[in-house]
Protein backbone atom coordinates (compact mmCIF):
# COMPACT_ATOMS: atom_id res chain seq x y z
CA UNK A 1 0.00 0.00 0.00
CA UNK A 2 1.48 3.43 -0.58
CA UNK A 3 0.04 6.47 0.59
CA UNK A 4 -0.88 9.26 -2.00
CA UNK A 5 1.06 12.90 0.02
CA UNK A 6 -1.96 14.75 -0.78
CA UNK A 7 -3.90 13.19 1.12
CA UNK A 8 -2.03 13.27 4.31
CA UNK A 9 -3.60 14.84 7.16
CA UNK A 10 -0.99 17.10 8.86
CA UNK A 11 -2.12 15.14 11.89
CA UNK A 12 -1.91 11.48 13.08
CA UNK A 13 -2.86 9.93 16.30
CA UNK A 14 -1.22 6.87 16.78
CA UNK A 15 -1.11 3.70 19.78
CA UNK A 16 1.99 1.96 20.22
CA UNK A 17 2.49 -1.47 22.06
CA UNK A 18 5.58 -2.91 23.14
CA UNK A 19 6.00 -6.56 24.55
CA UNK A 20 9.10 -8.07 23.30
CA UNK A 21 11.48 -8.64 26.31
CA UNK A 22 10.42 -7.69 29.78
CA UNK A 23 8.72 -4.71 29.61
CA UNK A 24 5.38 -4.08 29.08
CA UNK A 25 4.35 -1.03 27.70
CA UNK A 26 1.44 1.02 25.63
CA UNK A 27 1.68 4.77 24.64
CA UNK A 28 -0.32 7.28 22.79
CA UNK A 29 1.47 9.64 20.37
CA UNK A 30 0.42 12.60 18.44
CA UNK A 31 2.55 13.84 15.44
CA UNK A 32 2.08 16.76 14.12
CA UNK A 33 4.53 18.99 11.19
CA UNK A 34 4.85 22.04 13.42
CA UNK A 35 5.77 19.81 16.56
CA UNK A 36 7.03 16.47 15.40
CA UNK A 37 6.42 13.15 17.49
CA UNK A 38 4.53 14.20 21.03
CA UNK A 39 3.75 12.06 23.43
CA UNK A 40 0.58 11.92 25.26
CA UNK A 41 1.30 9.40 27.67
CA UNK A 42 3.20 6.31 28.33
CA UNK A 43 2.06 3.32 30.80
CA UNK A 44 4.78 0.53 31.02
CA UNK A 45 5.05 -1.90 33.69
CA UNK A 46 8.42 -3.39 34.06
CA UNK A 47 8.75 -6.95 34.74
CA UNK A 48 13.00 -6.59 36.19
CA UNK A 49 11.99 -7.57 39.70
CA UNK A 50 9.89 -10.71 38.42
CA UNK A 51 13.15 -11.92 36.50
CA UNK A 52 16.07 -10.64 39.18
CA UNK A 53 15.49 -13.77 41.25
CA UNK A 54 16.97 -15.56 37.84
CA UNK A 55 19.28 -13.53 37.25
CA UNK A 56 17.77 -12.29 33.80
CA UNK A 57 14.40 -13.19 31.93
CA UNK A 58 13.24 -16.20 31.52
CA UNK A 59 11.14 -16.72 28.15
CA UNK A 60 7.70 -18.09 29.44
CA UNK A 61 7.17 -15.80 32.68
CA UNK A 62 7.81 -12.90 30.29
CA UNK A 63 4.85 -14.20 28.23
CA UNK A 64 2.70 -15.09 30.89
CA UNK A 65 2.78 -11.52 32.33
CA UNK A 66 2.62 -9.89 29.44
CA UNK A 67 -0.57 -11.34 29.01
CA UNK A 68 -2.04 -10.31 32.36
CA UNK A 69 -0.87 -6.75 31.97
CA UNK A 70 -1.16 -5.97 28.22
CA UNK A 71 -4.74 -4.61 28.89
CA UNK A 72 -3.93 -2.67 31.92
CA UNK A 73 -1.26 -0.96 29.98
CA UNK A 74 -3.52 0.17 26.96
CA UNK A 75 -6.51 1.15 29.26
CA UNK A 76 -3.98 3.51 31.53
CA UNK A 77 -2.26 4.68 28.21
CA UNK A 78 -5.19 5.74 26.56
CA UNK A 79 -6.76 7.16 29.66
CA UNK A 80 -4.18 9.14 30.44
CA UNK A 81 -3.83 10.58 26.54
CA UNK A 82 -7.53 11.76 26.96
CA UNK A 83 -7.95 10.23 23.57
CA UNK A 84 -10.86 8.28 22.72
CA UNK A 85 -9.80 4.67 20.76
CA UNK A 86 -11.75 5.33 17.99
CA UNK A 87 -10.18 8.75 17.27
CA UNK A 88 -7.41 6.92 16.97
CA UNK A 89 -5.75 6.54 13.44
CA UNK A 90 -3.78 3.24 13.51
CA UNK A 91 -2.55 0.98 15.99
CA UNK A 92 1.34 0.16 15.75
CA UNK A 93 2.99 -3.04 17.18
CA UNK A 94 6.61 -4.33 17.81
CA UNK A 95 6.21 -7.59 15.67
CA UNK A 96 10.60 -8.68 15.68
CA UNK A 97 13.38 -9.02 17.23
CA UNK A 98 12.97 -10.12 20.88
CA UNK A 99 11.07 -13.06 23.16
CA UNK A 100 9.06 -14.97 20.35
CA UNK A 101 6.09 -15.73 22.66
CA UNK A 102 6.21 -11.90 25.05
CA UNK A 103 6.05 -10.38 21.32
CA UNK A 104 2.88 -12.65 20.32
CA UNK A 105 1.41 -11.26 23.41
CA UNK A 106 1.38 -7.58 21.74
CA UNK A 107 0.80 -8.50 18.48
CA UNK A 108 -2.30 -10.45 19.58
CA UNK A 109 -3.74 -7.75 21.32
CA UNK A 110 -3.06 -4.99 18.86
CA UNK A 111 -4.72 -7.42 16.14
CA UNK A 112 -7.85 -7.70 18.07
CA UNK A 113 -8.06 -3.98 19.02
CA UNK A 114 -7.34 -2.95 15.33
CA UNK A 115 -9.85 -5.42 14.20
CA UNK A 116 -12.48 -4.44 16.67
CA UNK A 117 -12.36 -0.81 15.79
CA UNK A 118 -11.70 -1.36 12.39
CA UNK A 119 -7.80 0.67 12.16
CA UNK A 120 -4.92 -0.05 9.97
CA UNK A 121 -1.86 -2.02 12.23
CA UNK A 122 1.53 -1.09 11.74
CA UNK A 123 3.89 -4.09 12.51
CA UNK A 124 7.03 -2.09 13.83
CA UNK A 125 10.85 -3.30 14.15
CA UNK A 126 11.81 -2.87 17.54
CA UNK A 127 15.52 -1.20 16.72
CA UNK A 128 13.32 1.17 14.75
CA UNK A 129 11.87 2.37 17.52
CA UNK A 130 15.00 2.59 19.53
CA UNK A 131 16.05 4.85 16.73
CA UNK A 132 12.80 6.76 16.92
CA UNK A 133 13.14 7.42 20.38
CA UNK A 134 15.19 10.56 19.13
CA UNK A 135 12.70 12.55 17.63
CA UNK A 136 10.37 12.20 20.90
CA UNK A 137 9.00 15.22 22.35
CA UNK A 138 11.60 17.17 20.40
CA UNK A 139 9.80 19.65 18.25
CA UNK A 140 13.50 20.59 16.66
CA UNK A 141 14.22 17.04 15.73
CA UNK A 142 14.42 18.07 11.94
CA UNK A 143 16.98 20.04 12.34
CA UNK A 144 19.38 17.34 13.23
CA UNK A 145 22.14 17.62 10.43
CA UNK A 146 22.56 14.36 8.21
CA UNK A 147 24.21 12.19 7.78
CA UNK A 148 23.42 10.98 11.53
CA UNK A 149 25.77 8.71 13.16
CA UNK A 150 23.38 6.53 15.34
CA UNK A 151 24.49 4.05 17.97
CA UNK A 152 21.50 1.76 19.29
CA UNK A 153 23.18 0.47 22.26
CA UNK A 154 21.20 -2.29 24.33
CA UNK A 155 20.80 -5.55 25.93
CA UNK A 156 20.51 -7.02 22.84
CA UNK A 157 22.26 -4.91 20.44
CA UNK A 158 25.25 -2.98 19.63
CA UNK A 159 24.57 -1.74 16.09
CA UNK A 160 25.90 1.37 14.34
CA UNK A 161 24.03 2.73 11.66
CA UNK A 162 24.75 5.73 9.05
CA UNK A 163 21.28 7.20 8.73
CA UNK A 164 21.53 9.48 5.64
CA UNK A 165 17.77 10.85 5.51
CA UNK A 166 15.31 11.78 8.16
CA UNK A 167 12.53 9.40 9.63
CA UNK A 168 9.99 10.57 7.45
CA UNK A 169 11.96 9.00 4.34
CA UNK A 170 13.08 5.71 6.42
CA UNK A 171 12.24 2.60 4.02
CA UNK A 172 11.30 -0.36 5.31
CA UNK A 173 15.06 -1.47 4.67
CA UNK A 174 16.95 1.08 6.08
CA UNK A 175 18.02 -0.48 8.96
CA UNK A 176 19.96 -3.38 6.73
CA UNK A 177 21.04 -0.27 3.97
CA UNK A 178 22.81 2.04 6.68
CA UNK A 179 24.26 -0.95 8.87
CA UNK A 180 28.14 -0.22 9.36
CA UNK A 181 28.91 -2.27 12.52
CA UNK A 182 27.49 -4.76 15.12
CA UNK A 183 28.87 -6.42 18.16
CA UNK A 184 30.48 -9.78 16.91
CA UNK A 185 29.41 -11.36 20.40
CA UNK A 186 28.05 -10.23 23.21
CA UNK A 187 26.05 -6.72 23.19
CA UNK A 188 27.63 -3.92 25.36
CA UNK A 189 24.70 -4.08 27.68
CA UNK A 190 24.94 -7.64 27.94
CA UNK A 191 28.35 -7.69 28.60
CA UNK A 192 27.42 -4.91 31.32
CA UNK A 193 24.69 -7.57 32.60
CA UNK A 194 27.26 -10.48 32.89
CA UNK A 195 29.83 -8.91 34.60
CA UNK A 196 27.46 -7.41 36.75
CA UNK A 197 26.41 -10.76 37.48
CA UNK A 198 29.53 -12.41 38.66
CA UNK A 199 30.77 -9.17 40.80
CA UNK A 200 27.31 -10.33 42.89
CA UNK A 201 24.68 -7.26 41.45
CA UNK A 202 21.08 -7.95 40.49
CA UNK A 203 20.06 -8.21 36.89
CA UNK A 204 19.65 -6.03 34.97
CA UNK A 205 23.56 -4.66 35.67
CA UNK A 206 24.15 -1.67 33.94
CA UNK A 207 22.98 0.64 35.86
CA UNK A 208 24.60 -1.20 39.50
CA UNK A 209 28.14 -0.83 37.51
CA UNK A 210 27.43 3.04 36.87
CA UNK A 211 25.68 3.59 40.51
CA UNK A 212 28.93 1.72 41.30
CA UNK A 213 31.25 3.56 39.32
CA UNK A 214 29.34 6.78 41.03
CA UNK A 215 31.22 6.34 44.57
CA UNK A 216 34.78 7.94 43.73
CA UNK A 217 35.82 4.97 41.58
CA UNK A 218 38.50 5.12 39.25
CA UNK A 219 38.56 4.15 35.85
CA UNK A 220 41.93 3.56 34.90
CA UNK A 221 42.24 1.67 38.39
CA UNK A 222 42.59 -1.34 36.55
CA UNK A 223 43.38 -2.58 32.98
CA UNK A 224 40.87 -4.43 30.57
CA UNK A 225 40.87 -5.70 27.79
CA UNK A 226 39.39 -3.66 24.20
CA UNK A 227 38.76 -5.71 21.73
CA UNK A 228 39.46 -5.17 17.88
CA UNK A 229 41.28 -2.12 18.36
CA UNK A 230 42.27 -2.01 14.43
CA UNK A 231 41.54 0.33 12.86
CA UNK A 232 39.71 -2.07 9.74
CA UNK A 233 36.42 -2.59 11.43
CA UNK A 234 33.29 -0.30 12.83
CA UNK A 235 32.37 -4.16 14.92
CA UNK A 236 32.73 -4.88 18.34
CA UNK A 237 33.75 -7.40 20.80
CA UNK A 238 32.46 -7.97 24.13
CA UNK A 239 32.58 -11.30 25.35
CA UNK A 240 36.52 -11.40 26.27
CA UNK A 241 35.20 -8.98 29.07
CA UNK A 242 33.57 -10.85 30.96
CA UNK A 243 36.73 -13.45 31.41
CA UNK A 244 38.77 -10.78 32.14
CA UNK A 245 36.56 -9.45 35.14
CA UNK A 246 36.10 -12.77 36.04
CA UNK A 247 39.99 -12.75 36.65
CA UNK A 248 40.38 -9.91 38.22
CA UNK A 249 37.31 -10.52 40.85
CA UNK A 250 38.62 -13.67 41.60
CA UNK A 251 42.34 -12.47 42.21
CA UNK A 252 41.04 -9.68 44.84
CA UNK A 253 38.43 -11.75 46.61
CA UNK A 254 41.52 -14.23 47.29
CA UNK A 255 43.05 -11.08 48.69
CA UNK A 256 39.89 -9.77 50.83
CA UNK A 257 39.81 -6.99 48.24
CA UNK A 258 36.60 -7.19 46.66
CA UNK A 259 34.71 -5.30 48.30
CA UNK A 260 36.59 -2.23 49.22
CA UNK A 261 37.63 -1.99 45.69
CA UNK A 262 34.58 -2.54 43.57
CA UNK A 263 34.03 1.27 42.91
CA UNK A 264 37.11 1.17 41.04
CA UNK A 265 36.63 -2.60 39.34
CA UNK A 266 33.21 -1.27 38.10
CA UNK A 267 34.96 2.06 36.91
CA UNK A 268 37.15 0.46 35.07
CA UNK A 269 35.16 -2.41 33.23
CA UNK A 270 32.65 0.38 32.65
CA UNK A 271 35.78 2.46 31.27
CA UNK A 272 36.56 -0.48 28.77
CA UNK A 273 32.65 -0.77 27.03
CA UNK A 274 32.77 3.03 26.86
CA UNK A 275 36.47 3.22 25.53
CA UNK A 276 35.55 0.45 23.10
CA UNK A 277 32.19 2.41 22.16
CA UNK A 278 33.59 5.75 21.66
CA UNK A 279 36.46 4.64 19.36
CA UNK A 280 34.30 2.61 16.85
CA UNK A 281 31.43 5.53 17.12
CA UNK A 282 34.39 8.53 16.28
CA UNK A 283 35.68 6.36 13.70
CA UNK A 284 32.46 5.68 11.72
CA UNK A 285 31.40 8.90 12.22
CA UNK A 286 35.07 10.14 10.61
CA UNK A 287 34.83 7.57 8.01
CA UNK A 288 31.22 8.18 6.81
CA UNK A 289 31.53 12.35 6.82
CA UNK A 290 28.98 12.26 9.88
CA UNK A 291 27.77 15.79 11.16
CA UNK A 292 25.72 14.48 14.27
CA UNK A 293 25.50 11.35 16.17
CA UNK A 294 22.76 9.96 18.54
CA UNK A 295 23.28 7.03 21.08
CA UNK A 296 19.75 5.29 21.81
CA UNK A 297 18.57 2.41 23.87
CA UNK A 298 19.18 0.90 27.38
CA UNK A 299 22.92 1.72 27.56
CA UNK A 300 22.59 5.16 26.44
CA UNK A 301 21.28 6.31 29.99
CA UNK A 302 25.20 5.46 31.34
CA UNK A 303 26.32 8.36 33.32
CA UNK A 304 29.82 8.19 31.64
CA UNK A 305 29.28 7.19 27.72
CA UNK A 306 27.31 10.13 28.10
CA UNK A 307 29.50 12.89 30.31
CA UNK A 308 32.51 11.70 27.70
CA UNK A 309 30.86 12.02 24.84
CA UNK A 310 29.37 15.33 25.39
CA UNK A 311 33.15 16.24 26.66
CA UNK A 312 34.79 14.88 23.48
CA UNK A 313 32.14 15.24 20.10
CA UNK A 314 33.99 18.56 19.03
CA UNK A 315 36.92 16.58 18.57
CA UNK A 316 35.05 14.12 16.22
CA UNK A 317 34.25 16.72 13.24
CA UNK A 318 30.55 16.89 14.11
CA UNK A 319 28.21 20.12 14.24
CA UNK A 320 26.72 19.81 17.09
CA UNK A 321 26.48 18.52 20.70
CA UNK A 322 25.45 14.38 21.19
CA UNK A 323 21.84 13.54 20.69
CA UNK A 324 20.17 11.46 23.60
CA UNK A 325 16.34 10.67 24.19
CA UNK A 326 15.50 11.66 26.90
CA UNK A 327 16.14 9.43 30.07
CA UNK A 328 12.93 7.34 30.15
CA UNK A 329 13.30 6.43 25.98
CA UNK A 330 16.16 5.25 26.48
CA UNK A 331 14.66 1.58 27.57
CA UNK A 332 12.15 -0.33 26.36
CA UNK A 333 9.26 1.60 26.44
CA UNK A 334 6.05 1.93 23.58
CA UNK A 335 6.34 5.79 22.74
CA UNK A 336 9.39 4.78 20.64
CA UNK A 337 7.30 2.01 18.86
CA UNK A 338 4.07 4.70 18.46
CA UNK A 339 6.69 7.20 16.60
CA UNK A 340 8.35 4.49 14.66
CA UNK A 341 4.83 3.53 13.56
CA UNK A 342 3.87 6.97 13.24
CA UNK A 343 6.47 7.81 10.28
CA UNK A 344 5.89 3.85 8.57
CA UNK A 345 1.89 4.63 8.56
CA UNK A 346 2.34 8.08 7.09
CA UNK A 347 4.56 6.01 4.24
CA UNK A 348 1.66 4.06 4.04
CA UNK A 349 3.44 0.99 5.66
CA UNK A 350 0.50 -0.63 7.25
CA UNK A 351 -1.95 -3.44 7.36
CA UNK A 352 -5.85 -3.98 7.08
CA UNK A 353 -8.11 -6.89 7.30
CA UNK A 354 -7.82 -9.64 6.41
CA UNK A 355 -4.22 -9.35 5.75
CA UNK A 356 -3.37 -7.90 9.35
CA UNK A 357 -4.56 -11.29 10.86
CA UNK A 358 -1.78 -12.81 9.61
CA UNK A 359 0.95 -10.50 10.92
CA UNK A 360 3.53 -13.07 12.90
CA UNK A 361 5.92 -12.64 15.54
CA UNK A 362 9.38 -12.91 14.34
CA UNK A 363 12.34 -13.75 17.18
CA UNK A 364 15.01 -13.06 14.86
CA UNK A 365 14.46 -11.54 11.37
CA UNK A 366 17.13 -10.74 9.08
CA UNK A 367 17.36 -7.20 9.58
O1 LIG B 1 17.02 -1.09 25.43
P1 LIG B 1 16.84 -1.96 26.62
O2 LIG B 1 15.86 -1.53 27.67
O3 LIG B 1 16.42 -3.41 26.24
C1 LIG B 1 16.85 -4.07 25.08
O4 LIG B 1 16.28 -3.79 23.99
O5 LIG B 1 17.81 -4.85 25.23
O6 LIG B 1 18.30 -2.11 27.26
C2 LIG B 1 18.54 -2.83 28.45
C3 LIG B 1 20.03 -2.80 28.73
C4 LIG B 1 20.46 -3.74 29.85
O7 LIG B 1 21.54 -4.53 29.40
C5 LIG B 1 20.87 -2.77 30.96
O8 LIG B 1 21.88 -3.27 31.81
C6 LIG B 1 21.38 -1.59 30.16
O9 LIG B 1 20.45 -1.48 29.11
N1 LIG B 1 21.40 -0.35 30.97
C7 LIG B 1 22.53 0.29 31.30
C8 LIG B 1 22.16 1.40 32.10
N2 LIG B 1 20.80 1.40 32.22
C9 LIG B 1 20.35 0.32 31.50
N3 LIG B 1 23.82 0.01 31.01
C10 LIG B 1 24.75 0.84 31.49
N4 LIG B 1 24.49 1.91 32.27
C11 LIG B 1 23.21 2.24 32.59
N5 LIG B 1 22.96 3.31 33.36
ZN1 LIG C 1 15.21 -2.41 23.40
Amino acid sequence: MSANARTLPSNTTLLGIESSCDECSAAVVRYSLADGVQVRSVATFSQIKIHQPYGGVVPEIASRNHLETVNQMIDQALRESGIEAHNLDAIAVTNRPGLVGALLVGVSAAKAMAYALGKPLVPVHHLEGHASSIFLDQAEAADIPLPLLLAVVSGGHTNLYVVKQPPELWTPDFLTRSLVGRSRDDAAGEAFDKTAKLLGFPYPGGVWIDREAQKGGDPNAFSLPRALPQKATFDFSFSGLKTAVALLADKLRKEGQLDARMPDVCASLQEAIVDALLSKMFLAARENRCRAMAIVGGVAANSRLRSRLEAEWRGGGLARPPIFPKMAYCTDNAAMIAAAGVYRFRQGHYLRMPEMLTLNAIANPEF
